[in-house]
């Protein structure tokens, strides 16, 4: 997805708020999700977002979002952030974020997504990498219960 970043999406400095770059990694991120359910899914989780260098108005952003693994009834979707000077073609290197989706049904309960399988070593390392990231949250969360 690409956007030109236009005075509304400006903050208090005049660079691009952090806050509508959020919302545009996130849409990027449930279109490849829904993409892949093929129902309605939710944000479960928003697990790493890094903002590297800021985006200035005029900037085109550009979001490019894969999916990285399926668990039974989640998807981990890795986004990549890019802004475009429209000037002189320089292209840097935003933000980077990891998100998980879970897939619902009618009542709103999670529902199974089709089994992902990745083709080729890239994507077979971020699969793995994506497993990873799981079950460190799933020890997180063990650790955190009241
Ligand atoms: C996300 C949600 C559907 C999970 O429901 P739940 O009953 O807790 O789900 P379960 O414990 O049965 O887990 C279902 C899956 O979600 C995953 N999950 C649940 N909470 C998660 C979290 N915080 N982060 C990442 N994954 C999570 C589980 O690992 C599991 O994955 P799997 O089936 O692939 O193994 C529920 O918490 C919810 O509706 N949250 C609100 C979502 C929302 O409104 N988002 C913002 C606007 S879209």
């Amino acid at each position: 997805m690409s956007h030109i970043m236009l005075p509304h999406n400006a903050n208090a400095n005049g660079s691009v708020h952090g806050g509508d770059i959020m919302k545009f990694i996130d849409n990027a991120a449930g279109a490849v999700a829904m993409r892949h359910a093929r129902t309605t899914v939710v944000t479960a989780s928003i697990d790493r977002l890094i903002f590297h260098l800021p985006v200035f108005i005029g900037n085109l952003l550009t979001l490019k979002a894969s999916l990285n693994a399926t668990g039974r009834t989640s998807m981990e979707i890795g986004v990549r952030v890019e802004a475009e000077d429209l000037k002189t073609g320089e292209i840097r290197h935003i933000a980077s974020a990891y998100l998980t989706f879970v897939a619902i049904d009618a009542e709103r309960k999670p529902t199974p997504v089709p089994p992902y399988r990745p083709l080729g070593k890239e994507a077979e390392r971020r699969k793995r990498e994506a497993a990873e990231r799981k079950n460190a949250l799933i020890a997180k969360k063990k650790n955190t219960k009241p």
